[in-house]
């Protein structure tokens, strides 16, 4: 009785420290990291937009790039819209239509609707 008590208890015990040394493995290693429109907007979009959206950088100064956490940009945008803008461009900003692959515009509209426009 005694030895079977002590059995599941090591059963126990090892099934915790196992989980605990898997599950760090498991997780995911922060969603950005894995998000292609994430590596699309630091190639693409980061020198006028700034890692954070606020398009406080000198190129995003220089063409008066808007920042793209206010509340006025937010309001209901979709990922569909920031994708036609970005096929046809505005105003400084030039048109991706052709300039990168349809996958591409598409997760970095949906990068920034998602980090953005929340
Ligand atoms: C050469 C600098 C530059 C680059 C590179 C650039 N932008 Fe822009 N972006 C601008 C400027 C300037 C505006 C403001 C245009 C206007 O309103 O006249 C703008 C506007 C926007 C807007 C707001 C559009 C709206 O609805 O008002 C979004 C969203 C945006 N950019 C996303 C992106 C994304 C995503 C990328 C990368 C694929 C990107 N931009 C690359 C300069 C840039």
């Amino acid at each position: 009785m005694k030895n079977s008590k002590r059995a599941f208890c090591f059963i126990i015990t090892s099934m915790l420290t196992l989980s605990f040394l898997l599950l760090p493995a498991l997780a995911p290693t922060g969603a950005e990291a894995q998000d292609p429109g994430a590596d699309v907007y630091a190639k693409k979009c980061k020198t006028c937009h700034a890692d954070d959206g606020t398009g406080a950088t000198k190129a995003g100064q220089m063409l008066k790039t808007p920042d793209l956490n206010t509340a006025e940009w937010k309001k209901g945008k979709s990922a569909a819209e920031v994708e036609k803008t970005l096929r046809e461009g505005l105003g400084k900003m030039k048109a991706f239509e052709g300039k990168m692959s349809d996958g591409d515009l598409k997760a970095v509209s949906e990068y920034v609707v998602a980090k953005f426009a929340k």
